[in-house]
């Protein structure tokens, strides 16, 4: 299925009127309004009130608007759900959302607006498929730092400690059509370090990274975009998959490499998703 384009989904603490400003003319694909793990607790009730005006005001463009709310389990959460659940949004983001019960408890308290859930505890990587299942979900947030703490697994380069919890969530979320996006990555000066996340989460079969700065939007909207290369093979592989029917074959070779019927639904995903990324521009 295609989805709109999620290469850089950008964090903004919802109490910071600068970076809500500023994120108006920033090249991310989606906000993320952040009420919950970026503001403090003395600051959430001022936070929702001015972050409510603000999304009823600016203009944000084709940028897909996200929400991520308190939980329901917090004082603030059922307030943050009766504030956005109306709001011009494009969904509200669900925090440590551990099975499907707890997205019917927020379904109930917001029935127009899609959901997407934050998968960052255990029992959330166990219980994926099911949440992924969840008739109003239609996006996943990985939460690699929450996820990180319960499992008291340290920070590696290569994320193995991650793979069992991001391997899960991507089965769920594919086996169900829904958009996921990577987990931060926290070191915000390292574009090395972030390129090669980026790449891997790319390679794994991720939509695109969570961010938390400007400055990281760049790399991920390069690494999650088709490359030229890549669109070229796959007009390369389509052409000479017509031109093998067209003589009565089922299979063409590009490259030294079989391309089958199935080969040409990836290249024809590819192409729509350079189209869609070419229409931000
Ligand atoms: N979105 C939009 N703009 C942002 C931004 C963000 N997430 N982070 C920083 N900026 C802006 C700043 O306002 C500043 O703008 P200006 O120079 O035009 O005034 C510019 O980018 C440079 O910021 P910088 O000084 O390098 O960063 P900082 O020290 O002010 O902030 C962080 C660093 C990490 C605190 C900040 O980037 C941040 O709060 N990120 C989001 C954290 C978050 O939401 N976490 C929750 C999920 S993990
Ligand atoms: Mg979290």
């Amino acid at each position: 299925m295609a989805h709109r384009p999620t290469r850089s989904v950008l964090y903004i603490p919802g109490s910071n009127t600068r970076a809500l400003e500023k994120a108006q003319t920033l090249a991310a694909d989606a906000i993320i309004f952040d009420l919950e793990d970026a503001v403090a607790p003395d600051e959430k009730s001022g936070a929702r009130v001015m972050l409510a005006q603000v999304l009823a005001q600016a203009d944000y463009g084709q940028r897909m608007k996200i929400v991520r709310v308190n939980g329901l389990d917090t004082e603030w959460g059922a307030a943050d759900i009766a504030a956005f659940s109306g709001a011009r949004i494009d969904a509200l983001l669900i925090p440590k959302v551990s099975s499907a019960v707890d997205l019917d408890a927020v379904a109930a308290l917001a029935p127009d607006v899609a959901l997407w859930a934050m998968m960052e505890t255990a029992q959330g990587m166990l219980n994926a498929g099911a949440i992924a299942a969840h008739p109003r979900l239609t996006g996943m947030v990985m939460g690699t730092n929450d996820l990180a703490k319960e499992l008291g697994s340290r920070f590696r380069a290569d994320r193995l400690p991650m793979q069992a919890g991001l391997g899960l969530c991507l089965l769920a979320a594919k086996a169900h059509g829904l958009t996921i996006v990577d987990g931060v990555f926290n070191a915000f000066k390292d574009e090395d370090g972030l390129r090669a996340e980026c790449e891997q989460g790319r390679d794994m079969g991720f939509d695109g990274k969570t961010l938390i700065h400007p400055a990281q939007l760049a790399i991920a909207n390069a690494a999650f975009a088709p490359s030229e290369a890549e669109i070229t093979l796959a007009k390369t592989q389509i052409a000479a998959f017509e031109a093998a029917q067209a003589a009565g074959q089922g299979v063409a070779v590009v490259d030294g490499r079989i391309v089958e019927n199935l080969h040409i639904v990836t290249a024809k995903a590819t192409l729509t998703k350079a189209a869609a990324i070419a229409a931000l521009q």
